[in-house]
């Protein structure tokens, strides 16, 4: 067995022997357990699921309903929604009375490495305390951060910077080495709130304290001495749009009074629905069709609910450029990889139909790609944001559009450390078992027959080597990955199982600790097809050798190689030749080896990469094919 890595951990509270015995307390229980399977193929396999149900399945209520075509740009396709209440992703606890009167929250200390606490000290704030004001009075609070033992004390004032900040609050620099932090509570502010700003220490940027503060907002007793401010809308963007196509707009007013303002389209668009979202009551949804090519500024209007001569206005722009604007020479993407044998494959923006540019999105996505993987969707916080109770209409879209265009759908991800829900890190270790079997049933029950290739375990490895602390390895040791692959595999066993990991077509202590686990479980058989390559990447990745061996150790091993979240950012000073160039490359790695059967794309447009701000995709922010879109075309076509 690996051990884990610890360095970094801040979770874990066994200690490995309390986990070895709670693991082989768990391998008694499970071997106890009689099969009532009776299916000779799966016997021997795993036992069934024991103990449970450890949570609700789905049920009625949690089914999608039919969406409205107003709300939506997929006009040939029938989209569900989500019913009910949107579900939160976190459980919000909030502060009572009861936390603030326990006192100020002591500092949050991290010390690197090379420093040595005792030589150099860290910084703090002086003379600063948790807070009481009533809502509608403004809030002053200085912050002065201080360098108990300075080297030079005339430049050695401590950097900081705040976390997130309230609504409507500013922090604001003195420029003396001080801020300060300014806010004016409204009505939806009354409670505890907290506000943390973190202090950097001036020989070491990576020494720092960060300081939260408690800010308790009251009611006066008089609620009309409280200003009423106009309302907002949120996140205001651009958008390129093809004309001719449904361009869908949501937009959300914001009052920070707690009430909910009327929204209003003030641009004249013939044709136009602008009607309130079916589930979020302060989102409008605008529809409409431009027919005519040219930068389109729509006003929207947010007005207060109480007030309607306070009002905010606000210009949202679109680009509606002509239809051959986005054409692209030679063939498409995917049917060049069929050619070649091997899969295109992109991972899709969550509700791209719920977007301005969701038709020129749409129809890029069927037409370069034959595989398309939910970016975001069939994450367990997005599946199953509280206990028992799903969500499932993102998913249930992208699989009926994938079967409209012939694309296959890659299920990501069913056991991994991250985008968990909050519910189940809260659950004791000994039920995790049963809940991630539970999980993989429900997903894979009901996904089954659209979803024939899945990422089952993802990034199980930690950065620096070992095996990654996670409620699963805390709760069952290096067995949850035997544990969820054979539950996989039970469900249904013609099913392709993918361990997806990044880091690992380079050498180094992650690499080492990934092959190692790979033959420990190809040693206990367990129903493994293919190993997911993450792969995002710079321009400056020049490890080609190293990656083609160890593609090579994967084949060697009688699996196959997918490259499962390919994106190329530009390093700094690239241009996009050099990336063009990268992506060529690692297609070449791919087409040279028989096991690697598929490349996938992190996405495929700029607007909407995770990393954007390294546009590192195909097609940049306005959905123009870049360099490597050629790149990857003539390397697929053997020019
Ligand atoms: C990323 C998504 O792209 C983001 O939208 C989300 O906020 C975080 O997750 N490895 C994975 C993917 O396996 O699921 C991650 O996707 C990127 C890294």
């Amino acid at each position: 067995m690996i051990m884990p890595n610890k360095n970094y951990s801040t979770h874990n509270k066994l200690n490995v022997s309390m986990r070895i015995l709670l693991v082989s307390i768990g391998m008694v229980l499970l071997a106890a357990c009689t099969s009532s399977n009776t299916d000779s193929e799966n016997d021997g396999l795993l036992p069934p699921i024991s103990g449970g149900p450890y949570s609700e399945a789905p049920s009625a209520d949690d089914e999608p309903i039919p969406e409205l075509a107003s709300f939506n740009t997929l006009d040939n396709l029938q989209l569900v929604r989500d019913p009910g209440e949107r579900l939160p992703v976190k459980v919000i606890v909030e502060l009572t009375d009861e936390d603030f009167e326990a006192g100020p929250l002591a500092a949050e200390i991290t010390v690197p490495p090379d420093v040595n606490p005792e030589e150099n000290a860290v910084p703090y704030f002086e003379n600063l305390t948790d807070q009481i004001v009533v809502a509608g009075e403004i809030l002053e609070v200085l912050f002065k951060p201080i360098d108990p033992d300075p080297i030079d004390p005339e430049n050695s004032v401590p950097g900081m910077f705040p976390q997130e900040l309230a609504p409507g609050a500013v922090f604001e620099d003195n420029r003396d080495g001080t801020k300060t932090y300014r806010w004016q509570p409204l009505q939806n502010d009354v409670g505890i709130n907290e506000f943390t700003v973190v202090a950097i220490d001036p020989q070491n940027s990576q020494y720092r304290s960060s300081r939260t503060i408690r800010i308790k907002v009251t009611m006066p007793d008089d609620p009309s001495t409280i200003p009423n401010v106009a309302p907002i809308l949120d996140d205001v963007l651009s958008y390129t749009a093809r004309v001719n196509d449904p361009v869908v707009l949501e937009v959300k007013g914001i009052d920070y009074n707690g009430t909910v303002p009327t929204l209003e389209l003030d641009s004249d668009l013939p044709g136009a629905s602008f009607l309130q979202h079916p589930r979020y009551e302060e989102v409008f949804v605008l529809k409409f069709t431009p027919d005519t090519v040219g930068e389109l500024d729509i006003d929207i209007i947010a007005r207060d609910a109480i007030d309607p001569s306070l009002s905010t206005i606000n210009t949202v722009t679109i680009n509606v450029l002509p239809a051959d604007a986005f054409a692209r020479s030679g063939e498409r993407l995917r049917t060049l990889a069929a050619n070649r044998n091997i899969r295109f494959g992109f991972a899709s923006l969550q509700d791209f139909y719920h977007r301005p540019d969701g038709g020129i999105y749409a129809d890029i996505a069927a037409s370069e790609f034959d595989t398309v993987t939910p970016e975001n969707s069939m994450k367990m916080s997005h599946m199953n944001p509280l206990k028992g109770r799903y969500q499932f209409a993102d998913t249930d879209n992208l699989i009926n559009f994938a079967n409209l265009h012939d694309l296959d759908v890659h299920g990501h991800t069913l056991v991994w450390h991250r985008q968990l829900p909050d519910w189940i890190l809260a659950e004791p270790l000994t039920t995790i078992e049963g809940h991630m079997r539970e999980y993989i049933v429900r997903v894979m029950d009901r996904y089954k027959s659209d979803i024939k290739l899945w990422d089952v375990v993802n990034e199980p490895v930690d950065d620096n080597g070992g095996l990654r602390d996670s409620i699963w390895f805390n709760a069952m040791g290096e067995q949850y990955i035997d544990i969820a692959f054979k539950q996989a595999e039970l469900l249904d066993p013609t099913a392709t199982l993918l361990l997806n990991e990044f880091d690992i077509a380079v050498n180094g202590p992650k690499a080492d600790t990934f092959f190692e686990l790979l033959d420990n479980l190809i040693e206990r058989e367990v129903p493994l097809d293919g190993i997911g390559f993450q792969m995002h990447l710079f321009t400056s990745f020049d490890q080609f050798d190293e990656a083609r061996a160890n593609f090579q150790k994967i084949a060697d091993r009688n699996l196959d190689i997918y490259i499962t979240e390919l994106d190329i950012s530009l390093a700094e000073g690239a241009d996009y030749e050099a990336q063009a160039q990268a992506y060529q490359q690692i297609l070449e790695l791919c087409l040279e080896q028989p096991r690697c059967v598929s490349i996938q794309t992190w996405g495929f447009t700029d607007q909407y990469s995770f990393r954007k701000i390294y546009e590192p995709l195909l097609f940049d922010a306005a959905y123009q094919a870049k360099p490597a879109y050629g790149a990857l075309q003539s390397t697929l076509s053997g020019l």
